[in-house]
This record gives C-alpha cells, structure tokens and sequence, in this order.
C-alpha cells in the first residue's frame, strides 16, 4: 500500500533542499509479530535501525528524544545506525554499501524516498511487511528494501541496489544487517567439514568484527547454517537469542559486528568476486534473502520461527501437503558402483517387503559410469549396463509398491565424457586453464546458454521417459576459480542453477528434489527454496549424526532433513552401533535406510520391520510438532523430542553419547508439554530388558509399564532414567491422558488412573 503522504519523490526532495524537515514527519515503522518486532525512525532522514528483538507492545514513546548521547572527540550529532550502514551518517562499523564507479572514489548518502507498509497493526490484515526506498540522487544509486516478519516470528530482509548513474557501477558488497540487544554476550555459530557438518562453537562477544566467510562456490560444508548472539550461557530453551541465516548457496560471509560505540549488529551478504557485479546504467543487483530470528526463550524458540516459516509454505512437502514424507532405501552404501540387476532387484524386494516407500537408484546409472573418474555430464542410461533402459527396475520398484528415485550432479562433468570431449569450452574456469579437481571433476559452465539448455534437456527427457518421482540432486565440489568470460562466476553460476532447478519443477512439478552436495555442503534456504529435502551428511554413523541433525535441525525441520539407518558398522568411522540407536538417529529426520538389507539375520529383520512401522506411526507427528531439546547438565546426555502443537503428544530420545560421570542418570526432564494437563510416558523402544541397550542391576521401576505425570512434573522434576550403555538411545512416547485438576500445594502430582 503505498501512501502518498508519506512518500517524498527524490526530486522533490533535492530541489526543496529539506529532506530531514519533511521527512521528520514520516511516522517510524514498526514491525510486530508473533513476539518479535522491529522499528525503524525516519526522523534523521536515513531509515535508522532502532530495535529489532522483542515484541515492545502497542505505545512508543516520542523517539525524536531517544538519541544517543554524542561523546567528546566524536561527530557532533548522534550516530546513526543505518538500514544501510554508511560512513555518511558517521558509520564507521562494517558498512553495508561498498562500490565504485570506474575505480573512484565511492560515497553514497542514503536517504529515505519513500515507505510503503502493508498488514499488521494498521491494516488489522495478516501481512506485516514494508518497502523502503532510499536513493542518493549525487551517487547514481538507490536501493529498495523489502522487510516482512512472518507468522512465527521470523524476519526476512532483503535489497535491491539501482544503478541510477549514467555509467556502469562495480559492486563490492550489499549486506542485509539488523541490530542485536545490549544484552547479547555470546556467540555461537556452526563449522564443520565432509561427514561432520553442522557443529557448534561458542565464544564470547568482543568488541570488532566475527566474520564467517563461505569461499567453496557452494554453501560449504564449514557453512555457519545460523549465526546466533545471546544473553550469558543461553541454551535450548533459556536465555535471549537474536540469530540470522543468508539463504544464499554461493559465496557468501555472515558476521556480527560489535562497535566501538557500543552498538552490535548481525548480518550477512553475498561474498562477490573482484568486478563480478558490474551494474550497467538502470541495471539492478538483488541480494539474497536474509532471515533473522529473536527467542526470549533460547535457541528452541529460533527454531519455532524457522519451522513455522517453512510449513506454512503452500509447497512445503509432507504432512501439510496430505502426503507423509515416504520412508526411503537409498541404495548407495548398500551397492556403490555395483549395479547389476539381481543385485537391484533384491534390493527393492526386501525393502519392500520392511515397509520401505521409495527406492533411490544413486550414481553409477549413466554411460560411462563404472566409478567416480568418468562419465559426469553424459545424461544417457548406459545401454551396456541397462539394455534395457531403466524401465526394468522402476517397473519392478513401482511394482513392489515403492516410488522411484535417481541420483543425478547436473552440475558437474569430468573430463573423461562425451560431453567434455565434444565441449572443452563449457568447463568452468580462469581463461586458458582449468582449475584443480576434485575427486576428479570440473564444474560445467552453466552460465553459458548452450550448457545450461543441454543439462535443462537432459534432465527434462529422463523425468519424460521414466517413471522418477524424486531426484537425488548432487554437487561434489568446491566452485573454486569460477569464471565465465573472464569475470568470475559463482554469482551467476549459482542463479543459473536456481533457475535450472525453478524449470525443471515447472515442467515437472510433481517430482520432489533433494539438496545433496558430499553430504551436507548445500543447507541454506536458498537451496530449500527449490527442493524438499537436504542430504545433511555422508556420515550415517548415528554418533556423529545426533550433533549434526541436532544442529541442522536449529533451522530445517526434520521432514527436510534426509536422515538413514546405516550398515551396522559405519562406512565412514568404522564405529559399530546396535540398530536401536541408528532407528532412533534416523527417526528425527526424513527417515530412511542406506543398507543392503538383502542378508539380514531374521531377528534383524523383524526388529527393522518394526522400527519402520514405529517411525510410520510417529511420523505425522515427527512431521508436524514443536521441536524440544532439555538444557540437560549432563554433556554424555541429550534428551530431544517433538511436541504436538496442541500438547497432546509427544515423542523424545534420550540419548547416550559418552559414558557418565555420574553412577545413573537421575531424573531427566522432559520439556514442553502442557504443564496442567497429565501424561502417560511410555519407553517404546528398545525394549527394556535389551542386554545391548542398558547397563543395571535394576531399571527404574517405571519403565516395564510406563507411568503418569503432569506436564509441569516431567519438565521441571523429570524423570529417572535407566543407566543406557555408551551410544544407545531410548524412545520415550508421550500421550495426554487428562486435563489435570490443579495440583494442591504438597499434593502429588503423579496419579494412578
Ligand atoms: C556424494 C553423495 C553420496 C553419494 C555419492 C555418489 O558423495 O553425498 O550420498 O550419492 O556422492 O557418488
């Protein structure tokens, strides 16, 4: 809704000369949602960040009086913290806007043109979102910001850079900030490498500038999926929490950036080559999506904002789109490069016959294709390997009642195919040379038309000729030394991407896609934006995957987050794990197997039967709840669930990392749950007299037959926990029994129905 009182053209202004007197009459915006609110003053004329956090109810009081003090040896007005940091406005922290036009000299002096605001408080309507313009008429640039804060919470934030000058402007950067509270003292952030992504690390908050910067050409393995700063020690479910997300899956840095004047902002912006962005006269350059979250109640509370945004999605795959998140055989680590047909074959059979709902044939399909030196680029079946096409295996899949999936990394090429022989050129690079593998391949140069058609054609005619429900969608390298035309490319190459994965779902829209890229190297929700579920990680080992989903899952919900029971011992750490733990790893997640599970003995059988059909039970619920993680002291235990919305049910792990340092768990809490109303709390898996599982002379008496609590007793007094040995889960199921009468002060909480 543009509002013509409020809007000033940028003519007007420079021509009246009185851009702050008029502008001084343009009302702060202020953004409020589901507890999180953001407001922004106009009254110095620049669009000035004043708080983003905490929902402050309806009344502000009379801003114009809440300036900062001005110090000695300091600019004489209050400094402004700018929507776009700037030096003009006596910024001298990370600024937001950096360029230059033909190598001089580069100023820019934003100011606000116009508010547009739409929803929320003043139209009473569901949308809470605003465009602000800003424009240096002297700089030749202006740039129009579009703010929303969604139904739970979380923000979005994003510019669009104008070249209004009448020559070409080089940018350099264009970040997405946001202010964070004075309260905030620490960071924590996330790194990881191939088969141990998503990993925490935590330090405190000091004056200067945390940058994480992304130079893989992809999102990286070492990605910080979320940058968090919060009030001392915060947890999963105490403290204040301010954290950003770029959803971007090229180069990219995130940073928090605390200033000698006291102030600390967070952001993030696209990490953009030397000339890579070269605006041409009215050419414009949009950033990525920045999302930002604020939790008065700990990281659970960021990962409330971030799921509600993403299941309210028309798009958004599983239990809102009425077709549950089918459990998944993914054949890779059960034949490799092994596909010979009777292999294939039994494979599906005896996934079929546990339950299993889709089958995924991985890399080793097309011409070529006998290992990982060759073939990438050339999108034929192999006629040698498959005379008869795929059809013989997808017909026996779709037979046996599953789905068919397909491994495909459109986005690479080695040098020993077909495509590579016939089109040296379409490999990305410098000019005259190529860049270093990596295991083996190069990048396929999608910025060039003819590349990107033959990839968009290849793809479009196996999804025509065969029955492909998913996509496995790989990319197996860093994008290191991009260069299309002698500029580099990672920008364009990733929009090229985004574009092929856009019409490729326009021309297909009923097959699914998965992120996958060595594992976990593309989570970010640009990549989400276009596919329904990511590859979190190579490792199945279910150790080293309770961190990693742990942490990816701060952010995408478990429904999008691809996760298997592996071999009984892992491929990648050779550690040895019982299937009760695996079962119970690979339940929080898209649930699946990656395991050739044509030998198993029969005991094994029956219980992976069973684990299937105990995920297919729990998956609407796994699917649709409120993810909860317990603050529990003890470092060798987590304890994590999900909750309904309404509190009916629930389903927690406890999970044994380590060994102990104490002789029994003690009481474990368990969070979230209506605090008045009475549950039943069940252990459903592994059963309680599994020799593998616990380590005790006497499990607490509770757990042969369950027992009954109210919500308040489970998260505040919890319960004893049996003595689980090292590596080993124990799955709790939770049912509300009744509305409880108010416990009497020293009544009991706990009742016997
Ligand atoms: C990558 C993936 C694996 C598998 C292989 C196939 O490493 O992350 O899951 O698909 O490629 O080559």
């Amino acid at each position: 809704m543009n509002n013509p009182d409020l809007t000033l053209a940028a003519e007007t202004r420079s021509v009246l000369g009185v851009p702050d007197l008029l502008l001084s009459d343009l009302e702060p915006l202020y953004l409020r949602r589901s507890g999180t609110s953001l407001l922004i003053d106009f009254s110095t004329g620049e669009a000035a960040l004043l708080h983003f956090g905490a929902d402050l109810g309806p009344a502000l009081p009379d801003l114009s009086l809440l300036g900062d003090a001005v110090p000695h040896s300091a600019f004489d007005v209050p400094v402004t913290l700018g929507l776009i940091p700037q030096a003009s406005s006596g910024w001298r922290g990370r600024p937001g806007l950096r360029g230059h036009r033909n190598g001089q000299a580069f100023s820019a002096r934003l100011r606000v043109v116009s508010v547009e605001r739409s929803g929320g408080e003043r139209s009473g309507g569901e949308a809470c979102s605003a465009v602000i313009t800003q424009s240096d008429p002297e700089a030749g640039v202006s740039v129009r910001t579009e703010i929303k804060i969604n139904d739970g919470g979380l923000l979005q934030l994003r510019h669009r850079l104008d070249n209004d000058g009448a020559g070409p402007y080089s940018l350099d950067e264009l970040a997405a900030v946001l202010p964070v509270g004075r309260a905030a003292t620490e960071i924590l952030d996330l790194t990881g490498r191939w088969c141990r992504e998503s990993h925490p690390q935590r330090q405190p908050l000091h004056q200067g500038t945390w940058v994480r910067s992304g130079r893989h050409g992809r999102t990286g393995h070492d990605a910080s999926l979320l940058l968090a700063a919060g009030t001392p020690g915060f947890g999963n479910r105490h403290g204040q929490v301010w954290a950003v997300h770029l959803g971007w899956s090229g180069n990219h840095e995130s940073f928090v950036d605390a200033a000698a004047d006291g102030r600390t902002v967070m952001g993030a912006s696209e990490l953009l080559g030397a000339g890579e962005i070269s605006l041409a006269a009215n050419a414009s350059y949009e950033t990525p999506w920045l999302f930002a979250a604020y939790s008065a109640a700990g990281l659970d509370g960021i990962s409330d904002a971030f799921y509600t945004w993403f299941r309210g999605r028309p798009h958004h795959p599983g239990v809102q789109s009425g077709k549950a998140r089918p459990v998944v055989l993914n054949v890779w680590e059960a034949v490799y490069f092994d596909h010979r047909m009777p292999v294939l074959l039994d494979l599906a059979e005896s996934a079929a016959r546990l339950g299993v709902e889709r089958y995924v044939l991985d890399d080793g399909w097309f011409r070529g294709r006998r290992n990982d030196q060759a073939g990438l680029g050339d999108w034929y079946v192999d006629e040698d390997l498959w005379p008869g096409g795929l059809a013989p295996l997808i017909d026996a899949v779709t037979g046996h009642g599953m789905e068919f999936g397909l491994w495909v990394e459109p986005e690479m090429v080695n040098e020993d195919s077909d495509l590579a022989r016939a089109h040296p050129d379409w490999i990305a690079g410098p000019a005259g040379r190529l860049p270093e593998r990596w295991r083996h391949q190069q990048v396929l140069d999608l910025v060039n038309p003819e590349a990107w058609q033959y990839i968009f054609d290849r793809l479009d005619a196996l999804l025509s000729e065969y029955r492909i429900s998913y996509l496995k969608w790989d990319q197996n390298r860093d994008l290191t030394e991009m260069g299309h035309a002698g500029r580099p490319s990672v920008h364009a190459q990733t929009r090229a991407v985004y574009r092929l994965l856009d019409e490729l779902r326009l021309a297909h829209p009923d097959v699914e896609i998965e992120s996958c890229s060595s594992g976990g190297a593309r989570v970010d929700l640009g990549i989400l934006e276009r596919t329904d579920r990511i590859w979190a990680s190579d490792c199945n080992d279910a150790l080293e995957r309770q961190t990693i989903q742990r942490w990816t899952g701060m952010v995408v919900p478990p429904e999008l987050v691809g996760s298997h029971i592996g071999p009984t011992t892992s491929h990648t750490t050779a550690r040895t794990h019982d299937l009760s733990f695996r079962a119970i790893t690979a339940m929080f997640g898209h649930f699946g197997l990656e395991w050739d599970v044509r030998h198993l003995a029969d005991s094994e059988r029956t219980e992976l039967a069973g684990a299937i059909a105990l995920f297919k039970q729990y998956r609407p619920l796994l699917h649709s709840g409120r993810m909860v993680r317990a603050d529990e002291p003890d470092p060798a235990l987590r304890l994590h669930g999900v909750v309904s919305h309404d509190g009916g049910e629930a389903l927690y792990a406890l999970v044994s990392l380590a060994t102990s340092f104490a002789e029994v768990p003690g009481r474990v809490c368990l969070p979230g749950l209506l605090p008045d109303a009475a549950y039943r709390v069940e252990a459903v898996y592994p059963a309680a007299d599994d020799r593998r599982a616990f380590l005790q002379a006497v499990p607490p008496a509770w757990l042969a037959g369950g027992v009954e609590a109210t919500g308040r007793f489970l998260a505040e007094s919890g319960l004893p926990m049996p003595v689980l040995n090292p590596e080993h889960g124990l799955l709790l199921a939770v049912r509300r029994v009744t509305a409880a009468a108010p416990a009497a002060a020293g009544g009991h909480p706990v009742r016997k129905s």
